[in-house]
């Protein structure tokens, strides 16, 4: 599989988003599901719509999502006549630690152990028995991502026998791009996006830009850069960091 994935990668390098939702489509069909979130995955929604490709789409709902998203997922599905499936943080896991820290405690002590309940795990169980995941990643969007490929093996979420494929069609495309695709198809976008917002995720970890900031400052803001990745992507993505970036991260 590793040397297929790396034949693929070569094949798709900077290639339309359609050729990789074609590829993923004809390797792995309903095997392969795509991951919803914010307007890169509406982006790939209509496309696969468009060329009739029925991926699964799933969510995490971590319950701290602004309420615009809530509405977003609903229009999502309602005008694309598709169900996305909503996975939710283990009970077990979250009320013990919202009983002991509290609700903000990820500003004290940093993302990790907060999207570790709410978004990590429910994704483990999102992708439990899937061939390969459909991501709105892209290069541009942030310093840890600037290496990503349009597919890759994931590092992460692959289990010892089952390597889970990771195709991000959307790689090579700037903002820009997204936001004109967007326009031209004519597709349901989160409110938040006209009130300032750019990248989205939860309620307390994602703020509105100001003027020439990158779209990653609108997440975690109070951490160090090189720490704005949930555990969704980085470390299983490849190269994550670029070595400018690489002293002072903690693995
Ligand atoms: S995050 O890791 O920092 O939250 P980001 O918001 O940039 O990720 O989104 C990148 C991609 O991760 C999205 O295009 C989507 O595929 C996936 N993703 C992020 N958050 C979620 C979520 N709550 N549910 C499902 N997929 C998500
Ligand atoms: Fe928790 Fe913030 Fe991570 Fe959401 S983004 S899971 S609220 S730390």
């Amino acid at each position: 599989m590793h040397d297929q994935v790396s034949s693929w990668a070569k094949q798709l390098r900077n290639r339309p988003p359609q050729e990789v939702l074609h590829l993923a489509w004809q390797a792995f069909g309903r095997d392969a599901a795509l991951s919803f979130s914010g307007a890169e995955d509406v982006a790939l929604v209509a496309m696969a719509h468009e060329e009739g490709l029925k991926f699964p789409i799933f969510t995490l709902d971590t319950g701290r999502l602004p309420p615009a998203t809530y509405r977003l997922l609903q229009a999502v599905m309602d005008k694309y006549a598709v169900s996305i499936d909503v996975f939710y943080p283990d009970p077990g896991a979250l009320e013990p630690m919202v009983r002991q820290k509290g609700l903000f405690s990820f500003y004290q002590d940093g993302h990790g152990e907060c999207c570790g309940i709410r978004k990590v795990a429910p994704l483990r169980r999102a992708l439990a028995g899937r061939r390969a995941w459909l991501t709105g990643q892209r290069r541009d969007q942030s310093p840890t991502r600037q290496d990503i490929p349009e597919v890759h093996v994931d590092t992460s979420f692959s289990r010892p026998n089952q390597p889970l494929v990771k195709f991000n069609p959307l790689a090579s495309w700037s903002l820009t791009q997204v936001w004109t695709y967007l326009r031209a198809a004519q597709v349901p976008v989160n409110e938040l996006h006209h009130q300032g917002y750019v990248s989205i995720g939860c309620e307390p970890c994602t703020r509105a830009l100001a003027p020439g900031e990158h779209e990653r400052q609108a997440r975690w803001w109070w951490e160090q850069e090189t720490h704005r990745e949930c555990g969704l992507h980085g470390a299983g993505n490849p190269s994550e960091l670029p070595a400018s970036l690489r002293s002072g991260v903690q693995r």
